[in-house]
C-alpha cells in the first residue's frame, strides 16, 4: 500500500523539495499550489524521479479549494497519510511590533494560521483513516518565544512581528492538536527548516546572512523526517534536524 502525502505551498522553494524527497521514498504526492499552471510546471520538474506527483489547487485564502482537495483525496485514495502544512508568507520584514500595519498582520495570519488550521480540520477525517497519520506544521525558529526573549542572540535582529507570531500560533496549534489526537496513531509536530535560500527571505535574511543560507534539499529534511516518523516517534514537539527546539 503506497502512502499518500499532501504538501501545501509546493510549487517552489522548500515545499517542492519536500515533494521530491517524499516521491523518492515512494509516496504518492499531492503538490498543493495556488496557481495550477505553476503547479504543473513544478510537478514536471520532478519527472526525473519517475514518481507519482499530482498538482492540486490549494489557496489558503480560499476555503472552497480545501473542500475540493478533500473530495479528490476521498474519491481517489480514501485516506491521507501525511499532511505537510508548508505554505507560508512573510510580509513584514521591515516592521516591528510598534508599527506593523494591522492589515499585514491580518493577511499573514489568514495564510499562515487560519487557512492552515481550517485545511487541517477539513482533512482530519481522511488522516484518521490512515494507519499512521502524520501532520507536519512548517514553523520557524522565529516562532520561538524562548529564543526571542533571550537577549544578545541573532534573534535580536529578526523581529518581524506578524510573521513571527503566526509561527508561534502554529506551534500552539501543534501542541493543542497533538493533545486532541493523543488517543490516535496520528503524530503532529512543528518543523524549523533551517535558514534556507528561497523567495520568502529574499531581502532581509539574505542580505544580512547570505553566506549561511542553506539549499532547499537541506530545508526539506526536517519536514520529511517528521512526515515519515515511525510508530515510536514523538508527537507535539518542535524540531530541527532531529533536535528539539524550545517553544
Ligand atoms: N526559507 C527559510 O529560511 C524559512 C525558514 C523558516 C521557515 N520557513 C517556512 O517554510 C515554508 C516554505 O517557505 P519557503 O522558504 O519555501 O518560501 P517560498 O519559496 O516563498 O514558498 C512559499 C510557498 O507558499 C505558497 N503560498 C503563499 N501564499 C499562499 C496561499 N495563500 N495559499 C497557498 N500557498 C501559498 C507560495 O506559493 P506561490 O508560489 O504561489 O507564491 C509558495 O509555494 C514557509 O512556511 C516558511 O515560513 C522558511
Amino acid at each position: 500500500m503506497r502512502n499518500i502525502a499532501l504538501v501545501t505551498g509546493a510549487d517552489k522553494g522548500i515545499g517542492l523539495q519536500i515533494c521530491r524527497q517524499l516521491a523518492q521514498r515512494g509516496y504518492i504526492v499531492i503538490l498543493g499550489t495556488r496557481d495550477l499552471a505553476n503547479g504543473r510546471q513544478a510537478a514536471a520538474s520532478l519527472a526525473d524521479i519517475g514518481g507519482d506527483v499530482r498538482p492540486c489547487l490549494i489557496d489558503l485564502t480560499r476555503p472552497e479549494t480545501f473542500t475540493d482537495v478533500a473530495s479528490l483525496i476521498e474519491a481517489d485514495y480514501g485516506r491521507l497519510d501525511a499532511l505537510i502544512n508548508n505554505a507560508g508568507i512573510a510580509l513584514d520584514w521591515e516592521y516591528q511590533a510598534d508599527s506593523v500595519p494591522m492589515e499585514l498582520i491580518r493577511k499573514t495570519f489568514d495564510v499562515n494560521f487560519f487557512g492552515m488550521v481550517h485545511l487541517t480540520q477539513l482533512l482530519l477525517p481522511l488522516i484518521r483513516r490512515s494507519p499512521a497519520g502524520r501532520i507536519v506544521n512548517q514553523s520557524s525558529r522565529l516562532g520561538s518565544l524562548t529564543l526571542h526573549s533571550t537577549r544578545g542572540t541573532d534573534m535580536d535582529s529578526l523581529k518581524a512581528f506578524a510573521y513571527d507570531t503566526s509561527k508561534t500560533a502554529i506551534n500552539s496549534f501543534t501542541v493543542h492538536l497533538a493533545y486532541a489526537l493523543r488517543d490516535t496513531p496520528i503524530k503532529v509536530n512543528s518543523a524549523h527548516p533551517g535558514v534556507i535560500r528561497t523567495d520568502i527571505n529574499a531581502t532581509v535574511v539574505r542580505n544580512a546572512n547570505s553566506a549561511t543560507l542553506l539549499d532547499t534539499t537541506e530545508g526539506a529534511r526536517t519536514a520529511v523526517e517528521l512526515a515519515t516518523l515511525g510508530v515510536d516517534g514523538p508527537t507535539g514537539g518542535f524540531f530541527h534536524r532531529g533536535e528539539r527546539l524550545p517553544w
